[in-house]
């Protein structure tokens, strides 16, 4: 994405990476929270109290996501991001850069989609984000266990290094 290699993540970008995680997670976990007002909205009904309460925290969680997300890329566009470590063979650099790389494109696609569904009623755009949930799942977890392996198997810094902030 970058060609300037810088020799680990920054503080804020650190923060912004696991106070993301944490709220796409919630947001998988908690996905529910917003079907019963969105279900009585495209039946032209008005929903409960307590469901559209439940529904706004979807919508601000996810609203949430994609403000941290702009950030996050900005920070990545001007200082880069560190090396895959030595020896790493050319096929695990690339599952490494295409899973993150799709991990951009949920921390974006989601929240648009979701809000192009809820604000503008567009049931299209609604299936798009459902059927989105379980290749999600599917790369969080490729990206998760492939951070484990690194730190674990591999020994490598690629788990400390999003932990520890350069200095
Ligand atoms: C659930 C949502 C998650 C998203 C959207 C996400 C996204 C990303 C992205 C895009 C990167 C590339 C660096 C960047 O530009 O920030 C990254 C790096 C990283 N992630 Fe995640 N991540 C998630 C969850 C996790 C989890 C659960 C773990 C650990 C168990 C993890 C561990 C790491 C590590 C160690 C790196 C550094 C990789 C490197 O420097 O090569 N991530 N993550
Ligand atoms: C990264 C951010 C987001 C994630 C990970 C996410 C995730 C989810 C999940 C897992 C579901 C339930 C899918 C199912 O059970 O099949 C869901 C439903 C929904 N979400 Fe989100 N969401 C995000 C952001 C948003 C935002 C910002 C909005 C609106 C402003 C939104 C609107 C909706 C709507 C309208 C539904 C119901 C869709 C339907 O039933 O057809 N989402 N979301």
């Amino acid at each position: 994405m970058v060609a300037r290699r810088p020799l680990g993540y920054s503080a804020a970008h650190i923060a912004l990476h696991w106070i993301i995680a944490a709220l796409v997670i919630f947001q998988l976990v908690m996905g529910d929270l917003i079907k019963p007002a969105y279900r009585a909205f495209k039946r032209g009904a008005a929903p409960a109290e307590a469901d559209l309460l439940s529904a706004n925290i979807h919508v601000y969680v996810g609203v949430s996501i994609l403000l941290l997300a702009i950030v996050r890329l900005i920070l990545r566009f001007r200082n880069g991001v560190p090396a895959a470590p030595a020896g790493e063979s050319a096929f695990q650099k690339w599952a490494a850069s295409a899973a993150h790389f799709l991990l951009y494109v949920v921390i974006f696609a989601m929240p648009i989609s979701g809000m192009v569904a809820w604000f503008g009623g567009i049931g299209g755009a609604g299936d798009v984000h459902e059927l989105a949930k379980p290749v999600i799942i599917i790369v969080v977890v490729l990206h998760a266990a492939g951070a484990l392996w690194q730190h674990f198997i591999a020994k490598t810094d690629v788990f400390r290094r999003m932990v520890k902030p350069v200095s």
